[in-house]
């Protein structure tokens, strides 16, 4: 069988030809794509095929938290790849069985087991799963302003646009957490908006019935949804309430989780502990797909004599986690966390905050360590969001100026890798600064 398609030897060296004619893309109609091809990268810089270098303040999906081509990361994994590239989920592997000890060590006391997955959805996904066999009940609650993966349950937990179309699972509630500068408590200050978005949560959980309520999955830091850094004393509340009913607490590390917030996790600087926390992205930035489930005690110990009815032929995948020790490894090794969080409090977080005085269409700066957005206003008495056209023209004058932007509706997402350093991250705010004048921001 097959077909013919001999006329993509013509082709056979054109990246940017064969991606029109061959690959299909998420999260967009097909037709308008002007494909860019990238051929090489170092630390926090992009090598395009033209030959330009390019600045990245993205990390791609917010995941390349180590940066580009990281010598000890691809040599970990050339190391597996000659030793055993793929085996089972079943078989002891030395690979997976450290990759997990260097994991569950940055989660709170009692967190002792990982269940693998291969990306941040699947996560979710399997800690959803757990949390419903533990409990009991059937349903999760979560944020609007959310998102949580493209998968059944983590679909429709999201919050954002992207469930709409998608949503077929069923037993998820949604409600708002906090967002003081679009409060929908009217609140004014922080301490306003925490206190009534708790209360907020409770009347949710009494309405719904708690003894129906599986778990409330939160993302430590609403990430895609807006960098919405929550009130110090959020997660607190959150956790007391969840104990008060018996409902479980999810966090949602995948974005947020080593190092992106200049912790090795989010809910760290929040001094709370879960009882189920998803991981994906920054556990190896990457560099082959990766996620998982760390599990507390109790629910780790649920499943020693009940069968866990959930698996994937790649779970512990031996390369990904050849990346994980290896990327593990030299976060530790050469303070890469520690670095996030001095590039946003010295450069980003002041600078970024500063352009507010030479830029009147930022409405808000809001974030820490290597997560930052840059809220984008028409005017700052309306706060009426700025036109999607502007924030293509800011991505476009930064390319022009070899800085590379993400924007989300009408944000632009400042989030660079961890290993950025001092003077790059200063120099693309000096980029970003040079780009809202361009767009007329
Ligand atoms: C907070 C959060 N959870 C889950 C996911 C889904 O991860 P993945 O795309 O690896 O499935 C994402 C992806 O951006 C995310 O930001």
């Amino acid at each position: 069988m097959g077909h013919d398609v001999s006329a993509d030897e013509a082709i056979w060296d054109d990246a940017c030809a064969l991606d029109l004619k061959h690959v299909f893309h998420s999260w967009q109609a097909q037709a308008d794509r002007h494909p860019v091809e990238v051929t090489g990268g170092h630390g926090a810089w992009l090598q395009y095929a033209d030959g330009r270098e390019m600045l990245d303040f993205t990390s791609q999906q917010v995941n390349v938290n180590i940066g580009y081509q990281h010598p000890k990361v691809v040599e970990g994994i050339a190391k597996q790849a000659a030793l055993l590239c793929t085996i089972g989920p079943d078989y002891a592997n030395l690979a997976r069985g450290r990759a997990a000890s260097l994991v569950v060590r940055r989660a709170p006391e009692g967190f002792n087991k990982v269940f693998f997955t291969n990306a941040g959805a699947d996560a979710n996904e399997n800690a959803i799963r757990a949390a419903r066999l533990f409990t009991g009940r059937d349903k999760i609650l979560s944020s609007y302003r959310s998102y949580h993966g493209n998968t059944g349950a983590a679909i429709s937990a999201t919050g954002d646009w992207r469930r709409k179309p998608n949503d077929y699972a069923r037993g998820h509630v949604h409600f708002f957490t906090p967002y003081l500068y679009r409060s929908e408590f009217s609140a004014t200050t922080q301490n306003e908006e925490c206190e009534r978005a708790l209360a907020h949560l409770e009347h949710v959980i009494q309405f719904e019935g708690p003894d129906t309520i599986a778990a409330i999955l939160l993302e430590s830091v609403p990430g895609t949804a807006g960098i919405i850094t929550p009130p110090k004393d959020y997660f607190k509340g959150v956790r007391e309430i969840t104990k008060k009913y018996g409902i479980l607490m999810i966090t949602d590390e995948v974005m947020t989780g080593f190092g992106r917030t200049g912790f090795w996790l989010a809910l760290d600087d929040y001094g709370y502990t879960p009882d189920i926390i998803s991981f994906a992205k920054g556990c190896n930035s990457g560099y082959v797909p990766a996620g998982g489930v760390m599990l507390s005690d109790p629910i780790a110990h649920y499943f020693d004599g009940v069968v866990f009815p959930g698996g994937l032929t790649y779970s512990g995948h031996p390369l990904a986690m050849g990346a994980i020790v290896a990327a593990q490894e030299a976060m530790e090794e050469e303070h890469i966390v520690d670095n996030a969080y001095n590039v946003g409090h010295d450069i980003l977080g002041p600078k970024l905050s500063a352009l507010s005085e030479t830029h009147p269409k930022i409405g808000e700066v809001r974030g820490k360590g290597v997560f930052w957005a840059v809220e984008m206003v028409a005017d700052r008495a309306s706060r009426e969001p700025l036109d999607g056209a502007t924030m293509k023209q800011i991505v476009a004058e930064g390319a022009k100026l070899g800085l590379v932007l993400g924007v989300h509706d009408n944000r632009i997402h400042v989030t660079p890798p961890c290993v950025i350093t001092l003077d790059e991250a200063s120099d693309g705010v000096e980029r970003l600064d040079k780009a809202l004048t361009a767009a007329g921001c």
